[in-house]
């Protein structure tokens, strides 16, 4: 649940890179073409509050290898991110991510 600045905090896994699925009609299109399978590590979020449209996107970390060879171009300047060493509850080193995320205003026409 946000502040009442519309701020929130949630804890999850390091996302890793990952390779889209070579063996279907993607996969061989992609072959064909000499194009990567790759995908650097991202999160995906979806957020949405009442009044507001819901926004679906996605945040990159900037320092995985294959952050310059999206399979599908999804990495822009905008959706790329540091997500820091940090220390979590306990002592446990981790990583952490503070990043703004923008809501419209739903239309009233
Ligand atoms: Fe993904």
């Amino acid at each position: 649940m946000p502040d009442a600045l519309g701020c929130f905090a949630f804890r999850t896994v390091m996302p890793r890179g990952y390779a889209l699925p070579s063996d279907g009609p993607v996969g061989r299109l992609m072959r064909t073409l000499g194009l990567t399978l790759e995908r650097p590590a991202h999160l995906h979020f979806r957020v949405s509050a009442e009044g507001y449209e819901t926004l679906t996107t996605h945040i990159f970390d900037i320092s995985d290898p294959a952050i310059g060879r999206d399979a599908i171009f999804g990495v822009k300047p905008e959706l790329l991110a540091h997500f820091s060493a940090d220390s979590c509850d306990g002592g446990a080193q981790g990583r952490s991510l503070e990043q703004e995320l923008v809501l419209c205003r739903t239309r009233r026409d």
